[in-house]
């Protein structure tokens, strides 16, 4: 008998974490076990209101979440509300009924990951505060991760956030840093991979789906281009992580050693790749049809680039 794959999501909600969870929420192939959550895109209160908000409006509130962290290991987060939408998501959702178990973001991923040795996997899509506390305090649980899928960083391509930071990274360096120098098994999907995988305004607004998450999700995808007529395009930056977790061959991959900057008005946030040998699997072309392909079957979206 086919058994989905366990997946724990650490996420910032954020449009673009909200179209990755429901991607999976229309997957067969894993069952969401829980979110965790973690200041980044919006403040940890919003980003808690908003994954419960979003599991609501999917008819999921039987999927529990825990509260993360509400700064970083050092610094404090950036916040993007002016590009989620200043509660972090680009659509209304009815205020959540459910409210977070009583268990923090650690405690939960570490029961999680030890739950079924080797079962479950991680994808993180917000900074690494709670994952990297999770390696701190519990260091055996990330080891029994069946795989560790993290979005962040930008190698050999323009930040986001400055000339050579990507957000996740930038607004928690220090425990990316910890990850990264970690030698665990990580995937990672930096920018100059999502940046393989966009979409244009006039695409985005001519989709249509009956499908119930498809709706929502063109209701996320197509009210982020109507708040602001000046956007032109729209990466798939979470997204394409929950993709390579849910379909391992939709980009090529390399292994590298990578470094995060930690010093501050100099590296903050910067990724580099020392050319050592390394644990990191980082993507590398993607073929971007298979992940329109992948999008479509999932959400029965119809109109998604060929
Ligand atoms: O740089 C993109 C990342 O930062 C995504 O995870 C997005 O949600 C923001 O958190
Ligand atoms: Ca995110």
């Amino acid at each position: 008998m086919f058994v989905p794959a366990r997946l724990v999501i650490d996420t910032d909600p954020g449009v673009d974490d909200a179209v990755a969870i429901l991607m999976a929420l229309a997957s067969p192939d894993v069952e969401i076990v829980g979110l965790t959550t973690v200041g980044g895109n919006v403040p940890l209160a919003r980003a808690t209101r908003n994954a419960l908000a979003l599991l609501q409006a999917a008819g999921r509130s039987d999927i529990p979440v825990a509260k993360g962290a509400s700064k970083p290991l050092r610094g404090k987060y950036a916040y993007s509300p002016q590009f989620h939408g200043p509660g972090g998501l680009s659509c209304r959702l009815p205020e959540p009924v459910a409210t977070p178990v009583a268990e923090g973001a650690v405690q939960f991923l570490y029961d999680q990951l030890t739950f079924d040795l080797g079962e479950t996997i991680l994808l993180a899509l917000g900074p690494l505060t709670n994952v990297a506390s999770l390696l701190w305090e519990r260091p055996i649980a990330l080891e029994q991760a069946k795989n560790i899928v993290i979005m962040g960083g930008a190698v050999d391509t323009p930040g986001n956030v400055t000339p050579k930071a990507e957000f996740n990274f930038y607004s928690d360096p220090v425990a990316a840093e910890i990850i990264l120098s970690s030698r665990l098994p990580v995937t990672l999907v930096d920018l100059a991979a999502c940046r393989q995988v966009a979409i244009s305004r006039e695409q985005a607004l001519g989709l249509h789906s009956e499908h119930p998450l498809g709706k929502l999700t063109l209701k996320l995808l197509q009210g982020w281009f109507k708040r602001e007529s000046s956007r032109q395009s729209f990466e798939f930056y979470d997204p394409l992580a929950m993709a390579i977790t849910l379909d391992p061959v939709i980009a090529s991959v390399v292994k590298v050693d990578l470094d995060v900057g930690i010093e501050e008005n100099w590296s903050w946030g910067e990724t580099s790749d020392t050319g050592w040998p390394g644990t990191i699997t980082l993507l590398q072309e993607v073929n971007a049809a298979r992940f329109f392909r992948l999008l479509e079957g999932l959400l029965e979206i119809e109109g998604l680039p060929d």
